[in-house]
């Protein structure tokens, strides 16, 4: 997939290559997903966007022709003003320092330019294809919240039922399936914003359905493959599968899962490998977490740098800024997930090029 357009120019949109022809796809497919992600409630920016999806390409007769899919939405609720007048004092956090260096100040800093989470309705989009492809081969990938500030949800790891999950995530602003945690989380979310300030999330992400053998040694595996994808989302710094991080404290006993027969099926139990072993999927949930800092843009002052004059200056953001980007991020990373997983399984041929009728 690609990704172009600019926060604050005119289109951000997607072109997804590799889509298998034969695939039944609709605007109103990735309407759907794309709605996911707006700012519609009061924990998310005030940048108002109608998003109305124009799929330009790569469909014929309601089907993907296996050329390329075109998708762009516009940017209608834009107002550059404070970062015109900001342009070289950078939001610590942001990306600003970074791309007027790389680029030399050429780049489009207005709402971060093509560094805004704005482009992540571009994944989205792209997202939206793979999860339909998914779907006709019983791949179900459901993305919820575990951690918003010090508010997380505790239980035992790896072991959900998605389809539990993604009916109690549907019913929670912030997309958390334990509905008592979510009242806690949005209590979290107010009193930041009343403080001027941000907070980080940590969001799971189960995927079942997965045959097995998807996935390829070393540099192609199911792992690497996914982790470059979510550490691609802005603002994703971490990731981890199965019992990750955790598995450093246990023994070998404990940390493997063990092999079972299970209706003639072979499965673990438990699932600390988060369902994928030597890169390759066993057929268990692929199980993972990502951890998405706190947004950078806060309402506080802050210390900075004018980059003209190399001398401290002090910052106070103005603007539309979400107060938790995580919660806006739920549906970027299964997106994420759904473009990895469509794209492992054509290699492991486990998808055709082209769909039957
Ligand atoms: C869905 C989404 C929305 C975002 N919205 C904002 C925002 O309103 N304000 C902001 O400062 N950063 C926002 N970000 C984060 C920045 O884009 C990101 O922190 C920045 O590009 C720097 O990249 P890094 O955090 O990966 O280093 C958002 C990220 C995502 C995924």
């Amino acid at each position: 997939m690609t990704l172009f357009g600019e926060s604050h120019g005119k289109v951000v949109g997607t072109i997804v290559e590799g889509c298998p022809a034969g695939l039944p796809l609709g605007q109103e497919d990735i309407q759907r997903e794309l709605d996911r992600r707006k700012p519609g409630h009061q924990l998310a920016s005030g940048r108002r966007e109608t998003d109305r999806v124009s799929l330009f390409d790569g469909t014929f007769n309601g089907k993907t022709t296996g050329g390329p899919l075109v998708v762009v939405i516009g940017n209608e609720d834009v107002d550059s003003s404070w970062y015109l007048k900001n342009q070289y004092v950078p939001r610590p956090g942001h990306s600003d320092y970074t791309a007027f260096e790389k680029y030399h100040g050429f780049n489009d800093f207005r709402g971060g330019g093509f560094f805004s989470g704005r482009m992540t309705a571009g994944m989205v989009m792209a997202g939206a294809v793979g999860k339909k492809l998914l779907s006709l081969h019983g791949i179900r990938i459901t993305a919820h919240m575990l951690q918003i500030g010090c508010v997380e949800v505790e239980g035992k790891k790896n072991s959900q039922d998605p389809a539990r999950l993604a009916e109690f995530a549907s019913q929670s602003p912030v997309s958390c399936a334990d509905l008592e945690k979510s009242g806690l989380m949005v209590a979290e979310i107010e009193r930041a914003i009343s403080a001027g300030d941000s907070l980080g999330g940590k969001i799971e992400c189960v995927v079942t359905g997965l045959p097995v053998g998807v996935g390829e040694p070393l540099f192609d595996s199911t792992e690497s493959v996914i982790a470059h994808a979510m550490l691609s989302i802005p603002a994703v710094k971490a990731i981890e599968f199965g019992s990750g991080f955790s598995l450093c404290g246990m023994k070998g006993s404990e940390a493997n899962d063990a092999f079972q027969v299970e209706d003639g099926r072979i499965t673990t139990k438990p699932n600390n490998s988060g369902g994928v072993l030597g890169g390759i999927t066993n057929g268990m949930p692929l199980v993972f977490r990502v951890a998405v800092k706190p947004t950078p843009s806060i309402g506080m002052p802050q210390k900075s740098v004018d980059l003209r004059t190399r001398e401290d200056a002090e910052l106070r953001i103005e603007g539309r800024h979400d107060p938790c980007i995580a919660v806006r991020a739920v549906p970027v990373v299964e997106a994420m997930a759904a473009v990895c997983i469509a794209d492992l399984m054509i290699i492991a041929q486990k998808i055709p090029r082209t769909l039957g009728d």
